[in-house]
């Protein structure tokens, strides 16, 4: 029995979160296994109500789950800012989920901005470090207000916080068993300090792993080559800023927010799994959203959780239905509502 937080979150979070969760219980029923689904009503509407946003008793009780299935977060009555730090991130790092890992994969039928490549060049994932860099939000203004103002953001990077992430990276792309691939992809002709550490630690793990073929590209050459030969990458590890802006350009490239999804893991403990994309106010309760990247991240998560059967039946049934039955992956141009596409993936399970 795996216990569940549902955490539909602002916006079409609700929506989508409810088709995840449909088909959720829909494979549950046909794997055989069983899931209590606890729902957690976090976000803009209870902040703005309440002026709650994540309690600390929330977060302990968040401890005892075996995984976090979240909507989205972001509400146009709430100053950009609250709720992403607030909640999300606050997740991120009080549960400790130091990977982030996001799968760029172009299934069948689906639009690509780039010419000429289709699944077979689309297929790579990245490991994303989840809790340092320049996300600890350290820093601190200096003569603020004055002509003289000096505005410094810390990147953090901790031994072992760097260790633990490329370690994750090095057992991933060894259970991928695919060309056995590991990019880091970093700044080190720059950043001089932060990726030193990283290129020192990733190649001291490396040594651990003769049968994985390592390589290193600069982040702005990466952008390059995700565009120019997706088809190179197989694994790629980054920092926390520079995974977070080559994971939207990986999901564009595998056909938009209406398909990406990724998971906050603590390998350790409670993981989060979510759609990339945020909460859309202006499709808010239209049924025109897409539900897929929500219905993706429940795969990842029953993936994690070692049902393994149940989420191969999930991607296989996203696939007939973005090669077979949608006309685009945008929202209102599916062909279908939101809740007919969650339908089209239970038929096809
Ligand atoms: C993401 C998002 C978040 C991030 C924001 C909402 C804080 O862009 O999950 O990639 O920057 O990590
Ligand atoms: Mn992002």
């Amino acid at each position: 029995m795996y216990k569940i937080a549902i955490m539909p979150g602002d916006g079409t979070g609700p929506e989508v979160t409810r088709e995840a969760v449909k088909v959720l219980k829909a494979v549950s029923e046909k794997e055989g296994f069983k899931y209590e689904g606890i729902e957690y009503d976090f976000g803009g509407d209870r902040y703005l109500k309440t002026g709650e946003i994540l309690p600390d008793s929330a977060i302990n009780e968040l401890k005892g789950f075996d995984a976090i299935l979240l909507g989205a977060v972001g509400h146009p009555d709430v100053k950009p800012g609250i709720l992403e730090k607030g909640l999300l991130l606050k997740l991120r790092f009080s549960l400790e989920q130091y990977i982030n890992l996001r799968p760029v994969k172009l299934y069948p039928g689906v639009w690509t901005p780039i010419k000429d490549k289709g699944p077979e060049h689309i297929d790579f994932v990245v490991v994303r470090e989840n809790n340092e860099g320049l996300y600890v939000g350290e820093g601190e203004f200096k003569n603020k207000g004055t002509k003289d103002e000096i505005a410094l953001q810390v990147s953090r990077n901790t031994r072992k916080g760097v260790e633990r992430c490329v370690r994750f990276a090095f057992e991933y792309t060894k259970k991928r068993n695919r060309r056995k691939q590991l990019t880091l992809c970093g700044k080190t002709n720059v950043l001089t300090y932060a990726w030193d550490l990283w290129e020192r630690t990733f190649n001291e793990v490396a040594k651990e792993y003769s049968d994985i073929k390592t390589d290193y590209t600069h982040v702005d050459a990466t952008c390059m080559w995700m565009i120019k030969n997706p088809e190179w990458f197989d694994v790629i590890v980054t920092d926390n800023m520079f995974g977070d802006i080559i994971t939207d350009l990986g999901a564009m490239i595998q056909g938009g927010m209406g398909i990406a999804a990724g998971g906050n893991l603590n390998p350790e403990g409670v993981s989060m799994f979510e759609p990339i994309g945020g909460s859309a106010p202006k499709y808010t309760g239209k049924n025109v959203i897409n539900p897929l990247a929500a219905i993706c991240a429940a795969q990842m998560m029953l993936d994690m959780l070692g049902e393994e059967k149940a989420a191969d039946r999930i991607e296989k049934s996203v696939m007939k239905v973005t090669g077979e039955k949608l006309k685009s992956l945008a929202a209102g141009k599916m062909g279908y509502s939101t809740s007919e596409v969650g339908d089209l993936v239970i038929k096809y399970l």
